[in-house]
Protein backbone atom coordinates (compact mmCIF):
# COMPACT_ATOMS: atom_id res chain seq x y z
CA UNK A 1 0.00 0.00 0.00
CA UNK A 2 1.47 3.40 -1.07
CA UNK A 3 1.96 5.70 2.15
CA UNK A 4 0.64 8.59 2.91
CA UNK A 5 0.74 11.54 0.60
CA UNK A 6 3.69 14.19 2.02
CA UNK A 7 1.13 17.03 2.42
CA UNK A 8 -0.75 14.52 5.12
CA UNK A 9 2.68 14.10 6.56
CA UNK A 10 3.61 15.81 10.17
CA UNK A 11 5.91 17.50 8.06
CA UNK A 12 4.10 18.17 4.53
CA UNK A 13 2.43 21.81 5.24
CA UNK A 14 4.64 22.82 1.92
CA UNK A 15 4.50 19.73 0.26
CA UNK A 16 2.02 18.98 -2.70
CA UNK A 17 3.20 15.86 -4.31
CA UNK A 18 3.42 12.35 -2.80
CA UNK A 19 6.54 10.59 -1.46
CA UNK A 20 8.44 7.78 -2.89
CA UNK A 21 7.08 3.97 -1.72
CA UNK A 22 10.71 3.69 -1.62
CA UNK A 23 11.70 7.19 0.10
CA UNK A 24 9.53 6.59 2.74
CA UNK A 25 11.00 3.30 4.04
CA UNK A 26 14.43 4.42 3.22
CA UNK A 27 13.46 7.44 5.56
CA UNK A 28 11.83 5.75 7.89
CA UNK A 29 13.61 4.92 11.57
CA UNK A 30 10.61 3.88 13.66
CA UNK A 31 11.58 -0.25 12.77
CA UNK A 32 14.72 0.83 14.73
CA UNK A 33 14.49 3.93 17.16
CA UNK A 34 11.27 2.05 18.54
CA UNK A 35 13.42 1.20 21.17
CA UNK A 36 13.52 4.43 22.82
CA UNK A 37 10.00 4.90 23.04
CA UNK A 38 9.94 5.21 26.71
CA UNK A 39 12.89 8.04 27.06
CA UNK A 40 11.01 9.57 23.83
CA UNK A 41 7.56 9.89 26.43
CA UNK A 42 9.89 10.85 29.50
CA UNK A 43 11.04 13.91 27.16
CA UNK A 44 8.00 14.58 25.76
CA UNK A 45 6.60 14.44 29.46
CA UNK A 46 9.03 16.83 31.13
CA UNK A 47 9.02 19.42 27.36
CA UNK A 48 5.05 19.76 28.54
CA UNK A 49 5.76 20.50 32.52
CA UNK A 50 8.08 23.40 31.04
CA UNK A 51 5.48 24.56 28.30
CA UNK A 52 3.34 24.75 31.59
CA UNK A 53 5.84 26.88 33.46
CA UNK A 54 5.51 29.09 30.59
CA UNK A 55 1.62 29.09 30.37
CA UNK A 56 1.98 27.76 26.84
CA UNK A 57 -0.04 25.00 28.41
CA UNK A 58 -2.72 25.07 30.81
CA UNK A 59 -2.85 22.85 34.10
CA UNK A 60 -5.87 20.69 32.36
CA UNK A 61 -3.91 20.72 28.89
CA UNK A 62 -0.58 18.89 31.03
CA UNK A 63 -2.70 16.60 32.70
CA UNK A 64 -4.33 15.28 29.34
CA UNK A 65 -0.67 15.53 27.43
CA UNK A 66 0.72 13.88 30.42
CA UNK A 67 -2.08 11.17 31.13
CA UNK A 68 -1.99 10.86 26.91
CA UNK A 69 1.62 10.22 26.81
CA UNK A 70 1.45 7.32 29.69
CA UNK A 71 -1.26 5.52 27.92
CA UNK A 72 0.87 5.65 24.93
CA UNK A 73 3.74 4.21 26.90
CA UNK A 74 2.13 1.37 28.30
CA UNK A 75 0.55 0.60 24.51
CA UNK A 76 4.35 0.01 23.45
CA UNK A 77 4.70 -1.62 27.16
CA UNK A 78 2.16 -4.48 26.19
CA UNK A 79 2.81 -4.31 22.65
CA UNK A 80 -0.28 -3.44 21.45
CA UNK A 81 1.03 -0.12 19.67
CA UNK A 82 -0.64 -0.33 16.55
CA UNK A 83 2.13 1.27 14.30
CA UNK A 84 0.73 3.31 11.09
CA UNK A 85 3.38 1.99 8.64
CA UNK A 86 1.95 5.01 6.39
CA UNK A 87 2.60 7.65 7.92
CA UNK A 88 4.88 7.04 11.60
CA UNK A 89 8.34 8.01 10.06
CA UNK A 90 10.21 7.71 13.88
CA UNK A 91 9.07 7.61 17.01
CA UNK A 92 9.15 11.61 17.51
CA UNK A 93 6.36 11.40 14.99
CA UNK A 94 4.80 8.04 16.01
CA UNK A 95 4.32 8.95 19.81
CA UNK A 96 2.80 12.37 18.56
CA UNK A 97 0.28 11.30 16.36
CA UNK A 98 -0.90 8.37 18.86
CA UNK A 99 -0.96 11.38 21.62
CA UNK A 100 -3.24 13.31 19.14
CA UNK A 101 -5.57 10.39 18.08
CA UNK A 102 -6.15 9.73 22.55
CA UNK A 103 -6.41 13.62 23.64
CA UNK A 104 -7.49 15.42 20.46
CA UNK A 105 -6.18 19.36 20.07
CA UNK A 106 -4.37 19.37 23.35
CA UNK A 107 -1.95 17.18 21.88
CA UNK A 108 -1.27 19.93 18.75
CA UNK A 109 0.77 22.27 21.40
CA UNK A 110 2.98 19.76 22.38
CA UNK A 111 5.62 20.11 19.75
CA UNK A 112 5.65 24.18 20.51
CA UNK A 113 9.06 25.32 20.32
CA UNK A 114 10.54 21.80 20.04
CA UNK A 115 13.00 19.86 17.17
CA UNK A 116 12.78 16.36 16.32
CA UNK A 117 16.46 17.64 15.88
CA UNK A 118 16.67 17.96 19.35
CA UNK A 119 14.17 14.98 20.62
CA UNK A 120 16.69 12.31 19.18
CA UNK A 121 19.51 13.62 20.96
CA UNK A 122 17.50 13.15 24.55
CA UNK A 123 15.73 10.09 23.44
CA UNK A 124 19.10 8.64 22.50
CA UNK A 125 21.12 9.76 25.49
CA UNK A 126 18.78 8.75 28.11
CA UNK A 127 18.59 5.75 26.20
CA UNK A 128 22.08 4.84 26.14
CA UNK A 129 22.86 6.72 29.67
CA UNK A 130 19.84 3.66 31.18
CA UNK A 131 22.07 1.25 29.14
CA UNK A 132 25.67 1.60 30.13
CA UNK A 133 24.28 2.09 33.62
CA UNK A 134 23.75 -1.44 33.21
CA UNK A 135 26.75 -2.56 31.65
CA UNK A 136 28.48 -1.15 34.53
CA UNK A 137 26.94 -3.34 36.78
CA UNK A 138 27.67 -6.35 34.46
CA UNK A 139 31.31 -5.28 34.23
CA UNK A 140 31.57 -5.06 37.72
CA UNK A 141 30.00 -8.59 38.22
CA UNK A 142 32.39 -10.04 36.07
CA UNK A 143 35.62 -8.26 37.41
CA UNK A 144 34.06 -10.40 41.01
CA UNK A 145 33.85 -13.72 39.13
CA UNK A 146 37.62 -12.94 37.91
CA UNK A 147 38.74 -12.44 41.31
CA UNK A 148 36.88 -15.05 42.85
CA UNK A 149 38.06 -17.35 40.36
CA UNK A 150 41.56 -16.18 40.77
CA UNK A 151 41.16 -16.48 44.76
CA UNK A 152 40.14 -19.80 44.43
CA UNK A 153 42.81 -21.01 41.97
CA UNK A 154 45.56 -19.30 43.71
CA UNK A 155 47.83 -22.45 43.98
CA UNK A 156 47.85 -23.58 40.42
CA UNK A 157 50.84 -22.92 38.22
CA UNK A 158 50.72 -22.64 34.77
CA UNK A 159 53.20 -21.95 31.82
CA UNK A 160 53.18 -18.38 30.89
CA UNK A 161 54.23 -17.11 27.79
CA UNK A 162 55.22 -14.18 24.99
CA UNK A 163 54.82 -15.04 21.67
CA UNK A 164 52.64 -18.22 21.97
CA UNK A 165 56.14 -19.68 23.49
CA UNK A 166 56.69 -20.88 26.84
CA UNK A 167 58.31 -18.10 28.95
CA UNK A 168 58.50 -18.29 32.67
CA UNK A 169 56.02 -19.85 35.47
CA UNK A 170 53.15 -18.06 36.54
CA UNK A 171 49.92 -18.41 38.70
CA UNK A 172 46.54 -18.77 36.74
CA UNK A 173 45.42 -16.07 38.80
CA UNK A 174 48.01 -14.04 37.72
CA UNK A 175 46.81 -14.28 34.04
CA UNK A 176 43.25 -14.49 34.93
CA UNK A 177 43.64 -10.72 36.55
CA UNK A 178 45.50 -9.97 33.86
CA UNK A 179 42.70 -9.77 32.03
CA UNK A 180 40.34 -8.19 34.47
CA UNK A 181 42.67 -5.39 34.43
CA UNK A 182 42.23 -4.64 31.32
CA UNK A 183 38.23 -4.43 31.90
CA UNK A 184 39.03 -2.42 34.92
CA UNK A 185 40.28 0.20 32.51
CA UNK A 186 37.44 0.07 30.70
CA UNK A 187 35.37 0.29 33.20
CA UNK A 188 36.93 3.34 34.30
CA UNK A 189 36.87 4.50 30.90
CA UNK A 190 33.14 4.51 30.48
CA UNK A 191 32.48 6.78 33.58
CA UNK A 192 33.89 9.39 31.62
CA UNK A 193 31.96 8.29 28.56
CA UNK A 194 28.95 8.10 31.15
CA UNK A 195 29.67 11.91 32.04
CA UNK A 196 29.25 13.13 28.32
CA UNK A 197 26.57 11.32 27.19
CA UNK A 198 24.78 12.57 30.15
CA UNK A 199 24.75 16.46 28.20
CA UNK A 200 20.97 17.51 28.12
CA UNK A 201 19.85 18.79 24.23
CA UNK A 202 16.53 19.84 25.06
CA UNK A 203 15.80 23.22 24.58
CA UNK A 204 17.86 24.12 21.99
CA UNK A 205 15.13 23.72 19.07
CA UNK A 206 16.29 23.18 15.54
CA UNK A 207 19.18 24.57 15.28
CA UNK A 208 19.04 27.96 16.52
CA UNK A 209 17.78 27.80 20.51
CA UNK A 210 14.39 28.61 22.06
CA UNK A 211 12.35 31.56 21.59
CA UNK A 212 10.04 31.32 24.26
CA UNK A 213 12.46 31.24 27.22
CA UNK A 214 12.39 27.39 28.29
CA UNK A 215 13.46 26.31 31.24
CA UNK A 216 16.61 24.05 30.20
CA UNK A 217 18.24 23.87 33.58
CA UNK A 218 14.61 22.56 34.98
CA UNK A 219 14.19 19.61 32.39
CA UNK A 220 17.75 18.89 32.73
CA UNK A 221 17.50 18.28 35.61
CA UNK A 222 14.06 16.80 36.06
CA UNK A 223 15.02 14.33 33.39
CA UNK A 224 18.04 13.17 35.73
CA UNK A 225 21.07 14.15 33.20
CA UNK A 226 24.28 15.68 34.49
CA UNK A 227 24.71 18.95 32.62
CA UNK A 228 23.12 21.00 29.97
CA UNK A 229 24.14 21.16 26.21
CA UNK A 230 26.08 24.41 25.77
CA UNK A 231 25.08 24.88 22.61
CA UNK A 232 22.42 24.70 19.75
CA UNK A 233 23.78 24.24 16.57
CA UNK A 234 26.73 21.97 17.88
CA UNK A 235 23.58 19.90 20.57
CA UNK A 236 21.48 19.17 17.02
CA UNK A 237 24.83 17.70 15.16
CA UNK A 238 26.14 16.10 18.49
CA UNK A 239 26.54 12.69 18.00
CA UNK A 240 30.26 12.41 19.52
CA UNK A 241 28.42 10.62 22.43
CA UNK A 242 27.82 7.41 20.10
CA UNK A 243 31.31 7.80 18.79
CA UNK A 244 32.49 7.89 22.25
CA UNK A 245 30.42 4.40 23.08
CA UNK A 246 31.21 2.54 19.95
CA UNK A 247 35.44 3.38 20.44
CA UNK A 248 34.67 2.61 23.86
CA UNK A 249 32.90 -0.34 23.25
CA UNK A 250 35.38 -1.37 20.73
CA UNK A 251 38.44 -1.27 23.32
CA UNK A 252 36.37 -3.40 25.60
CA UNK A 253 35.61 -5.95 22.62
CA UNK A 254 39.81 -6.42 22.10
CA UNK A 255 39.89 -7.37 25.54
CA UNK A 256 37.23 -9.73 25.75
CA UNK A 257 38.18 -11.50 21.99
CA UNK A 258 41.50 -11.51 24.14
CA UNK A 259 40.31 -13.47 26.70
CA UNK A 260 38.21 -15.59 24.76
CA UNK A 261 41.38 -16.75 22.19
CA UNK A 262 43.35 -17.57 25.61
CA UNK A 263 40.68 -19.79 26.54
CA UNK A 264 40.02 -21.25 23.34
CA UNK A 265 43.53 -22.24 22.73
CA UNK A 266 43.54 -23.20 27.04
CA UNK A 267 40.18 -25.47 26.18
CA UNK A 268 41.74 -27.31 23.03
CA UNK A 269 42.94 -30.86 23.70
CA UNK A 270 46.69 -29.90 23.12
CA UNK A 271 46.65 -27.38 26.09
CA UNK A 272 43.60 -28.69 28.17
CA UNK A 273 44.08 -25.78 30.72
CA UNK A 274 39.91 -25.51 31.21
CA UNK A 275 36.87 -26.51 29.92
CA UNK A 276 34.41 -24.92 29.00
CA UNK A 277 31.33 -25.43 30.65
CA UNK A 278 28.18 -27.10 28.48
CA UNK A 279 25.85 -24.41 29.38
CA UNK A 280 28.67 -22.27 27.00
CA UNK A 281 29.32 -24.73 24.33
CA UNK A 282 27.69 -26.15 21.67
CA UNK A 283 27.79 -29.59 19.83
CA UNK A 284 28.92 -30.28 15.90
CA UNK A 285 26.05 -31.47 13.65
CA UNK A 286 28.08 -33.83 12.18
CA UNK A 287 31.16 -35.33 14.39
CA UNK A 288 29.29 -36.60 17.52
CA UNK A 289 32.42 -35.94 19.91
CA UNK A 290 32.98 -32.30 19.52
CA UNK A 291 31.92 -29.35 21.82
CA UNK A 292 32.99 -26.32 20.71
CA UNK A 293 33.28 -23.26 22.41
CA UNK A 294 31.27 -20.99 20.13
CA UNK A 295 30.09 -18.20 23.56
CA UNK A 296 33.89 -17.63 22.75
CA UNK A 297 34.05 -17.67 19.17
CA UNK A 298 30.86 -15.67 19.44
CA UNK A 299 32.38 -12.68 21.36
CA UNK A 300 35.73 -12.55 19.47
CA UNK A 301 33.63 -12.30 16.00
CA UNK A 302 31.57 -9.69 17.90
CA UNK A 303 34.55 -7.83 18.15
CA UNK A 304 34.96 -7.21 14.29
CA UNK A 305 31.33 -5.96 14.26
CA UNK A 306 31.77 -3.08 17.13
CA UNK A 307 35.02 -1.78 15.81
CA UNK A 308 33.18 -1.89 12.37
CA UNK A 309 30.75 0.28 13.89
CA UNK A 310 32.79 2.65 15.24
CA UNK A 311 34.57 3.42 12.04
CA UNK A 312 31.44 2.56 9.70
CA UNK A 313 29.63 5.70 11.68
CA UNK A 314 32.99 7.75 12.41
CA UNK A 315 33.26 7.92 8.27
CA UNK A 316 29.52 9.27 8.36
CA UNK A 317 30.01 12.05 10.38
CA UNK A 318 33.22 13.17 8.69
CA UNK A 319 32.69 16.53 7.12
CA UNK A 320 29.20 16.88 7.68
CA UNK A 321 28.29 20.44 7.50
CA UNK A 322 27.09 22.69 10.46
CA UNK A 323 24.24 21.50 12.72
CA UNK A 324 21.28 18.76 11.77
CA UNK A 325 21.79 16.81 8.92
CA UNK A 326 19.74 13.14 7.80
CA UNK A 327 23.47 11.40 7.92
CA UNK A 328 22.77 11.66 11.65
CA UNK A 329 20.20 9.70 12.12
CA UNK A 330 22.82 6.77 10.79
CA UNK A 331 23.94 6.63 14.36
CA UNK A 332 20.71 5.18 15.88
CA UNK A 333 21.64 2.03 15.07
CA UNK A 334 24.89 0.90 15.39
CA UNK A 335 24.76 3.02 18.84
CA UNK A 336 21.81 0.14 19.54
CA UNK A 337 23.27 -2.68 18.09
CA UNK A 338 26.88 -1.92 19.79
CA UNK A 339 25.16 -1.89 23.22
CA UNK A 340 23.49 -4.64 22.86
CA UNK A 341 26.60 -6.59 21.77
CA UNK A 342 28.94 -5.35 24.32
CA UNK A 343 26.13 -6.45 27.11
CA UNK A 344 25.34 -9.85 25.96
CA UNK A 345 29.41 -10.29 25.61
CA UNK A 346 30.26 -9.15 29.09
CA UNK A 347 27.15 -11.48 30.81
CA UNK A 348 28.30 -14.54 28.62
CA UNK A 349 31.87 -13.81 29.80
CA UNK A 350 31.09 -13.43 32.92
CA UNK A 351 28.98 -17.43 32.58
CA UNK A 352 31.70 -18.71 30.42
CA UNK A 353 34.17 -17.33 33.76
CA UNK A 354 31.74 -18.68 36.60
CA UNK A 355 31.38 -22.05 35.38
CA UNK A 356 35.06 -22.95 34.00
CA UNK A 357 37.00 -26.00 34.50
CA UNK A 358 40.36 -25.16 35.50
CA UNK A 359 42.71 -28.06 34.77
CA UNK A 360 45.51 -27.14 37.31
CA UNK A 361 47.15 -30.60 36.93
CA UNK A 362 47.20 -30.09 33.26
CA UNK A 363 49.07 -26.55 33.48
CA UNK A 364 51.69 -28.30 35.97
CA UNK A 365 52.52 -30.60 33.32
CA UNK A 366 52.84 -28.33 30.89
CA UNK A 367 56.01 -26.33 33.20
CA UNK A 368 59.02 -27.43 31.50
CA UNK A 369 62.20 -26.85 33.62
CA UNK A 370 64.07 -24.64 30.93
CA UNK A 371 61.82 -22.36 31.81
CA UNK A 372 64.12 -21.88 34.80
CA UNK A 373 66.19 -21.10 32.78
CA UNK A 374 65.96 -17.05 33.87
CA UNK A 375 66.46 -18.16 37.32
CA UNK A 376 69.35 -19.72 36.49
CA UNK A 377 70.75 -16.38 35.20
CA UNK A 378 69.29 -14.85 38.47
CA UNK A 379 71.30 -17.14 40.36
CA UNK A 380 74.48 -16.09 39.44
CA UNK A 381 73.40 -12.44 39.51
CA UNK A 382 73.17 -13.04 43.35
CA UNK A 383 76.35 -14.48 43.01
CA UNK A 384 77.95 -10.73 41.73
CA UNK A 385 78.15 -11.84 38.05
CA UNK A 386 76.62 -9.27 35.38
CA UNK A 387 73.42 -10.19 34.05
CA UNK A 388 74.67 -10.26 30.92
CA UNK A 389 77.35 -12.53 31.31
CA UNK A 390 74.83 -14.70 33.60
CA UNK A 391 72.63 -14.41 29.89
CA UNK A 392 74.96 -16.37 28.00
CA UNK A 393 76.06 -19.28 30.91
CA UNK A 394 72.18 -19.70 31.44
CA UNK A 395 71.59 -19.99 27.69
CA UNK A 396 74.74 -22.09 27.55
CA UNK A 397 73.88 -24.83 29.76
CA UNK A 398 70.47 -24.98 27.75
CA UNK A 399 72.35 -25.91 24.48
CA UNK A 400 73.80 -28.38 26.92
CA UNK A 401 70.96 -30.08 27.99
CA UNK A 402 69.62 -29.92 24.44
CA UNK A 403 72.61 -31.35 23.32
CA UNK A 404 72.52 -34.84 25.99
CA UNK A 405 68.65 -35.01 25.48
CA UNK A 406 68.06 -34.06 28.95
CA UNK A 407 66.55 -31.37 31.06
CA UNK A 408 68.63 -28.30 32.20
CA UNK A 409 68.08 -29.90 35.88
CA UNK A 410 69.65 -33.02 35.26
CA UNK A 411 72.26 -32.11 34.11
CA UNK A 412 75.23 -33.15 36.92
CA UNK A 413 76.71 -29.67 38.78
CA UNK A 414 80.07 -30.84 37.30
CA UNK A 415 78.64 -29.94 34.24
CA UNK A 416 77.50 -27.01 35.05
CA UNK A 417 80.64 -25.80 36.93
CA UNK A 418 82.51 -26.46 33.34
CA UNK A 419 80.87 -23.20 32.03
CA UNK A 420 80.71 -21.38 35.05
CA UNK A 421 82.87 -22.32 38.55
CA UNK A 422 80.72 -20.77 40.76
CA UNK A 423 77.53 -23.03 40.62
CA UNK A 424 77.23 -24.48 43.93
CA UNK A 425 75.22 -27.83 45.68
CA UNK A 426 72.05 -24.86 46.02
CA UNK A 427 71.37 -24.25 42.41
CA UNK A 428 69.48 -27.51 42.75
CA UNK A 429 66.78 -24.87 44.61
CA UNK A 430 66.69 -22.99 41.58
CA UNK A 431 64.67 -25.89 39.63
CA UNK A 432 61.81 -24.99 41.62
CA UNK A 433 58.47 -23.66 40.14
CA UNK A 434 57.02 -22.66 43.19
CA UNK A 435 60.29 -20.59 44.00
CA UNK A 436 60.48 -19.09 40.64
CA UNK A 437 56.74 -17.54 41.06
CA UNK A 438 57.16 -17.02 45.08
CA UNK A 439 60.23 -14.79 43.96
CA UNK A 440 58.04 -12.11 41.80
CA UNK A 441 57.02 -10.53 45.12
CA UNK A 442 57.19 -6.98 43.58
CA UNK A 443 53.60 -4.94 43.40
CA UNK A 444 52.23 -6.50 40.43
CA UNK A 445 54.01 -9.99 40.11
CA UNK A 446 53.03 -13.60 40.29
CA UNK A 447 53.51 -14.46 44.11
CA UNK A 448 51.02 -15.20 46.35
CA UNK A 449 50.94 -12.35 48.02
CA UNK A 450 51.28 -9.49 45.13
CA UNK A 451 48.27 -11.87 43.43
CA UNK A 452 46.07 -11.99 46.75
CA UNK A 453 47.14 -7.88 46.58
CA UNK A 454 45.62 -7.50 42.80
CA UNK A 455 42.28 -9.60 44.09
CA UNK A 456 42.44 -7.24 46.96
CA UNK A 457 42.46 -4.22 44.69
CA UNK A 458 39.82 -5.44 42.54
CA UNK A 459 37.14 -6.31 45.18
CA UNK A 460 37.72 -2.90 46.19
CA UNK A 461 36.99 -1.07 43.19
CA UNK A 462 34.12 -2.82 42.82
CA UNK A 463 32.53 -2.05 46.38
CA UNK A 464 33.27 1.40 45.55
CA UNK A 465 32.06 2.15 42.56
N1 LIG B 1 14.86 10.12 13.02
C1 LIG B 1 15.60 11.34 12.99
C2 LIG B 1 17.06 11.04 13.41
O1 LIG B 1 17.30 9.99 13.91
C3 LIG B 1 14.98 12.32 13.91
C4 LIG B 1 15.30 13.73 13.59
C5 LIG B 1 14.62 14.13 12.35
N2 LIG B 1 14.88 15.50 12.03
C6 LIG B 1 14.66 16.01 10.83
N3 LIG B 1 14.96 17.24 10.67
N4 LIG B 1 14.15 15.31 9.86
O2 LIG B 1 17.95 11.82 13.23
Amino acid sequence: MAPTSAPALLWGGRFTGAIDDLMFQFNESLSFDKVLYKADIQGSITWAKALRKLDILSDEELHQIVTGLQQVEKEWEEGKFVINTKSDEDIHTANERRLGELIGPAAGKLHTGRSRNEQVGVDMRLWAGEQLADIAEALKGLLSVSAARAKEALPILMPGYTHLQRAQPVRFSHWLLSHATFLKGDLQRLEGVRERVSSCPLGVGALAGNPFGIDREFMAKDLGFRSVHPNSLCAVADRDFVVEILQWASLLMAHLSRLAEDLILFSTAEYGFVQVADAYSTGSSLMPQKKNPDSLELIRGKAGRVMGQASGFLASLKSLPTSYNKDLQESVEPMIDCIKTVSNCVRITQGVLATLTINGDKMKAALTDDMLATDVADYLVRKGVPFRQTHHIAGAIVRKAEQAGVSISALPLKDLREISPLFEEDVAQVFDFERSVEQRSTYGGTSSSSVLAQIAAIEEFVAKN
